[in-house]
């Protein structure tokens, strides 16, 4: 669309530029009853064509809402766009003000004029909290929707107490449901807890020593774990039209162990080549260790003295596999392991584990290594930590699945009992369908396809609501 250079732009990534309403999908299989509640992801979909689409890059587009709920059996959809500061300027002007934010450029005088630099584009992630339907990126506090109506009703300021960036990776405690996040502003981390209603309980800050970009971070019930990393903010080249994350190796690698009780910070070198995080899965504490899955990737971001030059994003974002550090607290010794050497992302566990010991993830991923041909993913991956064991999940005729959700089945004991959610695109009829997967037999034809009318264009992440 609008160009067929850029991959971001074509194939499961095409925007969907129509909002609607559409009850009752048709459904191939069966949804089960107990699957009761909502799904909201948040997808990327430019409205207008960008500025300059060639360099046009996933990071930068339209946030769009899909949500789908789910009650005896049925399943309802609705989408929206975020209506953004930015987006409401385009709307006004009837067509794009803003390019490429990701591989550089600057937006139109009339968006300079309006005050309005860059694009918020509130696309990221999504979560329900005090009675709203939250959309995050990481230029600000997240929009706040209407939760029946979907409509953009402002920013969500956490009842006054936070302004500036806040990460689009909270973390909800499975016993409190407290929720847990942090700002990333320039050097300075600043860490919230706030309380299932969003309120704020506690905060620490602390110094990184370096601009270093922190996507997502990692929490146990004593710890908040932040990666130092290459990929830096490129604060001040941003406002000439420099990309705004650029890859620098001297800053290596540093695990920053925030105590969640003191507020104390220990920085923990990391040796080895230098990598940059994608997403972590879970972390958590065992026998004087602290272990952590996620995901790393070799490289993100644009070489420091190449700013000036034209770049495909492909060029700067190396695919990510599995990575686990084992670390002996006492001793602050590291071990370091590759639990399974495919190319994936979106890591997810059943979040009733979040910071406790988990045995299973799920991902989305590439059957070869092909990511740099096609960027979008092909399967689904569950791993199992305890046995090795890797399985697979693919389905004929769909392709490029989302982050997969986990929603748990109601009053279940084993931590994979539940269901797999994830959007896949039929690239014959150029439309989407929410595909429920038994996570206990994965590698089985799906339980449920819902067939969506439209277009989920790929995005980032989901959440899972359940009813009350
Ligand atoms: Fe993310």
């Amino acid at each position: 669309m609008w160009t067929e250079r850029n991959l971001f732009l074509n194939g499961p990534f095409t925007p969907w530029r129509q909002e609607g309403y559409a009850p009752d999908l048709e459904i191939d299989g069966e949804l089960p009853k107990d699957l009761s509640g909502a799904l909201y992801r948040a997808s990327v979909s430019p409205l207008y064509k960008p500025l300059d689409p060639d360099r046009h890059h996933w990071f930068d587009g339209d946030g769009m809402v899909h949500e789908i709920k789910f009650e005896n059996g049925r399943a309802h959809y609705r989408n929206r766009y975020v209506e953004t500061a930015a987006l409401k300027l385009e709307r006004q002007a009837g067509h794009a003000l803003y390019g490429p934010l990701a591989n550089g450029g600057v937006p139109a005088d009339e968006a300079i004029r309006a005050g309005v630099f860059f694009k918020n584009p509130a696309n990221t992630s999504t979560a329900v909290l005090a009675g709203k339907v939250l959309m995050f990126a990481e230029l600000d506090v997240p929009h706040a929707l209407n939760l029946d109506t979907l409509d953009t009703e402002g920013m969500f300021d956490f009842h006054g107490d936070v302004s500036g960036p806040v990460t689009a990776h909270f973390k909800i405690e499975p016993d409190t449901g407290d929720f847990i996040f942090f700002g990333a502003q320039g050097r300075a981390i600043k860490y919230f807890h706030g309380d299932a209603g969003g309120r704020i309980l506690k905060r620490f800050e602390f110094d990184m020593g370096v601009s270093s970009f922190i996507h997502d971070f990692l929490i146990t019930p004593n710890w908040a774990i932040f990666c130092i990393n290459p990929t830096i903010l490129n604060l001040e080249g941003v406002k000439q039209g420099q990309p705004w994350m650029v890859w620098d190796v001297k800053v290596g690698n540093n695990l920053a162990l925030l105590n969640r009780v003191s507020g104390d910070v220990e920085i923990l070198p990391l040796e080895g080549a230098p990598f940059a995080p994608t997403h972590w899965l879970n972390a958590y504490e065992e026998g004087g260790n602290l272990i952590i899955d996620g995901n790393v990737t070799k490289q993100m971001g644009i070489p420091l003295d190449g700013v000036d030059e034209e770049w495909d994003s492909r060029e700067w974002m190396a695919p990510s596999r599995p990575r686990r550090w084992v670390i002996a607290l006492a001793g602050k010794s590291i071990e370091i392991t590759a639990p399974f050497g495919l190319n994936c992302d979106f890591p997810r566990i059943n979040e009733r584990y979040t910071g406790k010991k988990h045995r299973h993830g799920y991902y989305a991923g590439s059957l070869t290594p092909k990511w740099h041909d096609t960027v979008a993913f092909e399967c689904l991956y569950k791993h199992d930590f305890e046995t090795g064991k890797t399985e697979t999940a693919v389905i004929e005729g769909l392709t490029a699945p989302s982050e997969p959700v986990f929603a748990p089945r109601p009053n279940s004991v084993d931590e994979d009992d539940g269901w797999i959610m994830s959007y896949w695109w039929n690239p014959q009829r150029d439309v989407s369908e929410m595909v429920v997967h038994d996570a206990r037999r994965f590698t089985a034809a799906p339980i449920a396809r819902v067939k969506l009318n439209n277009r989920v264009p790929l995005g980032f992440h989901a959440s899972w609501t359940p009813a009350s």
